[in-house]
């Protein structure tokens, strides 16, 4: 089934590492909401009756929760009314703790979302203060607490690895504190440093203002140790869910299925095709496209080894097979299943997670 992603670009202000297309001014923001509307219109329009049946809705940024919950709602309605939702669809959308509020989280459960993905990035102020962010330790806890008041029980948080300052011991610490409040996932990024943002002139002055490499793996390999031991599964490099809690969306962009983005730069996957929208707001109001690219079966093949590895998923051979490559026949796979390095269970080949952080070694290895 498809996966929708809306992408919602504004902000309250922009945090030091951003290089998502976010926006503070928000003078757009309702001829926006129009487009967007019209977008999913003509696009329901355009796609053949399979592609528009819909379990997963994400809801994603920018920050989604600085609008109004009305203009959600707006767009939910409109996604309803053009495509065929399944009764359990995934619907998610992320928060930050300084825009969520009681009554914003009660209008979000009513009209049916069912899922909170909150960037906490940590729980430390100075850290916070460093990275730019409009909320504190006690927004951060307060916002996770009300959202399970709410009657919300699937919560994901976002955490950063790499802030000048924390340590193994600290991370293990906001780890535990979170787990303690009930979280179900994790996404936990290593901090990167994009051209554009604030934080590479602040590196360019003086690379210790964030951690390095070799700090940033102890933290993440301990990271990796303390989640498994809670239950929690690694389903992807920087993703853990406990069991049945793994986001549906996210698991559709690394296993070839079809996905529609809607909005300012949204990228979209159907049948073998990609797309993505002009990352500037005179571009998108007029339709244009950045982006519109029919894969071949090589470009296929090598996206779905890509992807599948890189998450617990793994890769059937057998779509492999339909696209003219048995992987099982490249030289180096016998070498590493017999070196437990990767796992083969029936025609899905998965790489043993101990492994995710030489990915790309592996990966190349097996292309074509
Ligand atoms: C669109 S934001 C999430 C929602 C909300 N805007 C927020 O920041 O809380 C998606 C996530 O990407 C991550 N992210 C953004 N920039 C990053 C960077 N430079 N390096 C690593 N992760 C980054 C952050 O963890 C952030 O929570
Ligand atoms: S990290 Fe989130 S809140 Fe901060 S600027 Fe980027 S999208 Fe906005």
């Amino acid at each position: 089934m498809t996966g929708i992603y809306i992408h919602i670009p504004f902000c309250e202000s922009k945090c030091v590492y951003c290089a998502f297309s976010s926006f503070v001014n928000r003078e757009k923001e309702n001829d926006y909401f129009s487009h967007l509307k019209k977008e999913i219109e003509n696009t329901s329009k355009s796609i053949k009756d399979n592609v528009k049946k819909v379990d997963s809705i994400y809801f994603g940024g920018g920050t989604p929760s600085v609008v109004s919950s009305n203009k959600i709602k707006d767009i939910l309605d409109c996604i309803k009314k053009n495509f065929v939702i399944n009764e359990d669809c995934e619907i998610t959308i992320e928060a930050n703790p300084n825009s969520l509020d009681k009554q914003k989280l009660a209008e979000y459960k009513k009209m049916g979302i069912n899922r909170l993905s909150i960037g906490i990035q940590s729980l430390y102020d100075e850290e916070l203060n460093f990275l730019g962010r409009k909320h504190n330790r006690n927004m951060a806890i307060e916002a996770i607490k009300s959202g399970k008041n709410s009657g919300f029980e699937n919560i994901s948080v976002d955490l950063l690895i790499g802030i000048k300052g924390q340590t193994k011991n600290r991370f293990v610490c906001e780890l535990n504190e979170l787990i303690s409040l009930g979280i179900k996932h994790f996404s936990c990024y290593m901090l990167q440093v994009e051209e554009g943002t604030k934080l590479y002139n602040i590196v360019k002055e003086n690379e210790k203002e964030i951690l390095d490499e070799d700090e940033c793996v102890k933290i993440y390999e301990e990271c990796v140790r303390t989640l498994e031991e809670n239950g929690f599964v690694r389903y992807e490099i920087s993703n853990f869910a406990l069991k049945g809690y793994e986001s549906r969306h996210n698991l559709k962009y690394w296993s070839g299925e079809n996905y529609i983005g809607f909005g300012l730069s949204a990228h979209s996957y159907i049948d073998g095709t990609r797309f993505a929208n002009s990352n500037n707001f005179e571009g998108y109001f007029a339709g244009e496209k950045s982006l519109c690219e029919k894969l071949s079966d090589s470009q296929r093949i090598e996206e779905l080894i890509m992807l599948g590895l890189r998450c617990r998923l793994g890769v059937d051979n057998q779509k492999l097979k339909q696209l003219g490559y048995d992987l099982t026949q490249n030289e180096d796979f016998k070498n590493f299943v017999r070196d437990c390095v990767l796992i083969k269970e029936g025609e899905i080949i998965k790489l043993n997670p101990q492994y995710y952080g030489v990915s790309n070694f592996i990966i190349t290895r097996l292309l074509p």
